[in-house]
């Protein structure tokens, strides 16, 4: 690709892009505001605090549980934010304590509503329906990960095979809308699930992943034949490296499987943020390349990556070499040249764009208009809470937009909500630089090397 012609592309995008953000306090990229953002600082020791948080959460039960615990961890932090430090003293006292509990419960539910569309698939059918009025298709992701038992796998897996049931002819009743209904491939089915491995089976091991992969692929298989008679998308999502393996050879090995051949449409993940995954592009590649599925080619999601912190920690306890880029640029280009080498490998697999980042976005717009590919040819992904401006300022400009929409309750949303606030509050957050205003043609600058 001629260097010079996309950086100039890449600027006209981003112009335009910048000036359909809704502008609100005068401030026209403005990714963050709300109060329980604010309260989780930029501060090294209230992220290690949210951080080993998580690790409890699938033992507590309740949102007061979840507080409790909350409370407990947050007392570890020394600098605390002076609405914190306000709360500690009250916790001093048994009432106060009390007091505490609903109030970060309460706190911790507004947060949630900010990126849970409702506590089940029904509940979330006004939402979706919003979104797919204002040009913006979805994927429902069911709350609920790290499954430790066989019967948990099973209420998830029956969790989800119900809401491809609400979900399908909820979509089939709303109004047409020619964008976002078909490609160059093909169409694009209007109800689309994300579902999490990790929740499909309590055996997922990075030591053993052929027991993981052969334990969910049931369950999964029953998924793909169930969005496929209901004419759904079924999208699975990549977690922590740990659980690549299996993940990526369960969807691999099903898909390639005789009665898949022509659908459902499916897709699966590549995270730019692990140093190997030109490697685990090639494979994929491959894969795509030899297994043709006509009409139905496998979706790429292409995303930074969630579980950063998850894997620096793992990585460090154990004396292993950080899988992760360390450096915001680096993974950039990565992410970049991944979205290059994705474009290029159509109509072998359908690309799917996932980022908060106005050069990241900018430049897979430009790139796909560079290579004569039409704007219906690449999906671009934001979540639910975090990419709300971004996406309907795509949705503004005709782009093809699908926000990531988590449903559940908060005990099974919090770890995901955790990821949620650890990017917040990252120095090198990816969204960082868009909520403090740093000028457009920094923010459209090319990654430096
Ligand atoms: C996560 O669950 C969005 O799939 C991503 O953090």
């Amino acid at each position: 690709m001629h260097r010079p012609a996309l950086e100039r592309e890449i600027q006209l995008v981003g112009h335009e892009l910048a000036k359909a953000f809704p502008s609100r306090r005068g401030h026209p990229i403005r990714a963050l505001d709300e109060r329980a953002m604010d309260l989780a600082a930029r501060d090294e020791e209230l992220r290690a605090a949210l951080f080993r948080f998580v690790d409890v959460v699938p033992a507590c039960r309740s949102a007061g549980d979840l507080a409790t615990h909350l409370i407990g961890f947050l007392d570890e932090v020394h600098d605390q934010p002076p609405p914190l430090s306000a709360a500690m003293r009250m916790a001093c006292s048994g009432a106060g304590r009390a007091a505490l509990g609903a109030a970060s419960a309460a706190s911790v539910r507004h947060m949630a509503h900010r990126f849970i569309v409702g506590s089940d698939p029904r509940a979330a059918l006004p939402t979706l329906a919003r979104l797919w009025h204002d040009a913006i298709a979805t994927s429902v992701d069911l709350l609920g990960e790290a499954t430790v038992t066989a019967v948990e796998a099973d209420r998830y897996a029956a969790r989800c095979a119900a809401a491809l049931d609400v979900l399908a002819p909820a979509y089939a009743a709303m109004d047409p809308h020619p964008l976002l209904e078909r490609d160059s491939v093909g169409v694009l089915p209007r109800a689309n699930l994300s579902v999490k491995v990790s929740a499909l089976t309590p055996l997922l091991r990075a030591e053993a992943p052929a027991r993981g992969r052969d334990d969910a692929a049931p369950r999964l298989r029953e998924l793909l034949r169930r969005a496929d008679a209901l004419g759904a998308h079924l999208h699975i999502d990549m977690e922590s490296l740990d659980s690549r393996e299996a993940v990526l050879e369960l969807v691999l090995e099903l898909l390639a499987e005789p009665e898949f051949e022509r659908g459902p449409s499916a897709g699966i993940v590549l995270q730019a943020y692990l140093r190997d995954s030109p490697e685990t592009l090639d494979r994929v590649l491959d894969w795509a390349r030899a297994t043709p599925r006509p009409g139905v080619a496998l979706v790429v999601r292409l995303v930074k990556g969630a579980y950063w912190d998850h894997e620096v920690v793992e990585a460090r306890s154990h004396g292993w070499s950080v899988p992760v880029f360390e450096e915001k640029a680096a993974c950039d280009r990565n992410f970049e040249t991944l979205t290059e080498r994705l474009m290029q490998a159509r109509p072998a697999v359908r690309v799917a764009i996932a980022s908060h980042n106005l050069r990241s976005v900018s430049h897979a717009i430009a790139c796909n208009r560079l290579q004569g590919g039409s704007d219906a040819d690449v999906e671009l992904q934001v979540l639910r809470g975090l990419g709300d401006d971004l996406g309907h300022a795509l949705a503004t400009l005709g782009l093809r937009v699908r926000a990531y929409c988590p449903v559940g309750d908060l005990v099974a949303g919090m770890a995901y909500l955790v990821r949620r606030l650890l990017e917040n509050t990252a120095n090198e957050s990816f969204l960082h630089d868009q909520a403090t205003g740093v000028p457009l043609e920094l923010l459209l600058a090319p990654p430096a090397t």
